[in-house]
């Protein structure tokens, strides 16, 4: 027989049984945020077993562009990123390396991983570390508290574990091996043989919950995203959720957080890294901070990972009455030979061989524009060249260089006014508003690439209005200087447009054409992203100054 609760937003099925050992207690599930509140995003925290590949890279780049393009509108934003430091996998490597755990992150995470944030203009508030005090409190007292709720019993677990995903994996979760794992059955993801684990563990009742994810996911339709990830966390979820064992015995391994009741487990790696989104923000701490960021406006991650997030970090926070974040979004893979690029396999780019030749803003710019955002991509060399090349340096470059160049040496570099608009001029202003709302709605919906095709419309529609209006042409004829002044006026308002819409995918090249155009009127950062469209914000009489170089060339030998 099942019982009915009552919620201010929603109603829970529990059997009877379930609820005489612990009812689930929900707080208000809205997925609204209340007004002011920060826009708060976060990656993933990464295993520190080896550098970061253009993979970790990638979720970077997306969740900052996302941070800037919510700050640009005036949100207080705030980027959370850092690194995933317990567990057997960081245990096994850095044994394989003859140091500690804690030596062997701390090499990696000051070496490789904050280097990477610097390497592409990551802009995060904060960066935290699983082995910190704050963090490893506070785990503590998370765990303690479902603890005494009645969430956590002890049993005993008997199945495979993949050391490559931490994960313990069900048969279903495995396919055949190849090559010298033939005929074994190994993870889908690794393409590596599972251990077999036997021990007695603590297990969190994730069972309990799932009614109540589906009811939440059922409310909240766009808490997981895109669609195919939603669909397949909702099959999944549906079919049955069995309890979850959330510790080791160290037995097998200590590299962990100490289970505070029984000290002779450590916190399963996965359960202890989740926790970095709220301990990194005053869980347990500071009340005050911990409300003005939970819930995460969105939680970027690969879809490698998309069930911990969407299933099971859900239901640790109803488990503690604290809200499931507003959206999750599962992003593709980087591929490489049709598999999943990863540090296990060796396959991985480093981001710097990217850079050091392209530029961090092209690196931000080709992987947001040339792959949908949530689909996977493969990276390719004449792709990047090529992007680079006709949409970075000959659309946006050119067009900026030109405009720059003509206020110079037909106008000794003063702003010159618009006088009689034409339809042309017009065309230009409505591009400029349209592409500014369609890249805005876009962003809502975490569809990154379908803003930067939004702006591109006027990047390609100020290319077309020069080689139509030939400016260079009237120059050659006085009677036509307020004409030429005109056009070179809108020209400059749609860059100022650009400069704007563009500084969180590509903020080095941005700033420099703001260096030239828009310094009179304030830094860029604080131009209201909602307003670069509004027209007549450049003054006319002012200065503008010379712009360096935004894409440089690139020589085919740089690459090798
Ligand atoms: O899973 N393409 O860490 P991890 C795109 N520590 N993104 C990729 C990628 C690829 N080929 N390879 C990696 C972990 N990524 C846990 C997370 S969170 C509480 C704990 C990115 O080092 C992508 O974001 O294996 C993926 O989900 C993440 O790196 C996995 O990083
Ligand atoms: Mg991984």
């Amino acid at each position: 027989m099942n019982t009915e609760l009552r919620h201010p937003s929603f109603t829970i099925w529990l059997s009877r049984a379930s609820l005489e050992v612990s009812p689930v207690k929900l707080v208000d599930m809205s997925s609204v945020s209340p007004a002011g509140k920060a826009f708060f995003v976060t990656t993933p925290i990464f295993y520190v077993n080896d550098a970061p590949h253009i993979g970790h890279a990638y979720t970077e780049v997306a969740a900052d562009v996302l941070a800037r393009w919510h700050r640009q509108k005036g949100s207080n934003s705030f980027l959370l990123t850092g690194t995933d430091e317990h567990g057997e996998k960081i245990l096994r490597t850095a044994t394989a390396n003859n140091q500690t755990p804690q030596a062997w992150a701390d090499k990696l995470v000051h070496d490789s991983w904050l280097p990477m944030l610097e390497t592409l203009d990551i802009n995060n508030q904060d960066f935290i570390r699983t082995t910190e005090p704050r963090h490893k409190k506070n785990v503590q007292t998370f765990l303690q508290n479902l603890y005494d709720k009645g969430f956590i019993y002890q049993g005993s677990y008997e199945g495979n574990y993949c050391v490559g995903c931490e994960e313990f994996k069900t048969d279903s979760d495995l396919v055949e091996g190849t090559g010298e794992f033939a005929m074994k059955m190994v993870c889908a993801i690794h393409s590596k043989p599972v251990e077999r684990l036997e021990e007695t563990n603590y297990f969190f009742k994730l069972s309990q919950f799932q009614q109540p994810l589906l009811d939440y996911y059922q409310q909240n339709p766009k808490f997981i995203q895109p669609e195919a990830a939603r669909n397949e966390v909702i099959s999944f979820v549906s079919r049955e959720l069995t309890d979850l064992s959330i510790s080791r015995s160290k037995d097998k391994f200590d590299w962990g957080i100490d289970i505070p009741w029984d000290t002779d487990h450590v916190i399963y790696v996965w359960f202890d890294a989740l926790l970095n989104y709220i301990t990194a923000i005053g869980y347990g701490e500071d009340e005050g901070k911990l409300n003005s960021l939970w819930p995460a406006s969105v939680q970027v991650v690969g879809k490698d990972i998309l069930r911990f997030h969407a299933v099971i970090w859900p239901a640790m926070l109803m488990a503690a009455e604290l809200k499931p974040a507003e959206k999750v979004f599962a992003h593709g893979w980087l591929l490489v030979g049709g598999e999943k690029m990863s540090k296990s396999k060796l396959t991985g780019i480093a981001p710097t061989q990217i850079t050091d030749v392209f530029g961090s803003d092209a690196f931000r710019y080709y992987f947001m524009k040339a792959i949908a955002f949530g689909q996977d991509g493969s990276f390719s060399w004449e792709d990047l060249s090529a992007r680079y090349q006709a949409e970075l340096a000959n659309g946006f470059g050119n067009v900026a260089s030109r405009v720059v160049a003509m206020v110079h040496r037909y106008f000794d570099g003063v702003i010159p006014a618009a006088e009689s608009i034409t339809d042309a001029d017009k065309k230009i202003e409505e591009t400029a508003a349209q592409s500014i709302r369609q890249a805005d709605a876009a962003m809502d919906d975490v569809a990154i690439q379908d803003a930067l095709l939004a702006i591109w419309e006027l990047v390609d529609g100020l290319n077309v209005y020069l080689t139509e209006q030939e400016p260079w042409i009237l120059a050659k004829d006085e009677a036509n200087r307020a004409r030429l002044g005109t056009i070179l006026y809108t020209s400059l308002e749609g860059l100022r447009t650009l400069a704007v819409a563009l500084t969180p995918f590509i903020p080095k090249a941005t700033a420099k054409l703001w260096a030239s155009i828009g310094h009179e009127l304030g830094d860029l950062g604080s131009q209201p992203l909602l307003e670069a469209a509004n027209w007549n914000q450049l003054v006319v009489g002012k200065k503008i100054n010379e712009l360096e170089s935004l894409f440089p060339r690139v020589e085919q030998e740089d690459r090798d």
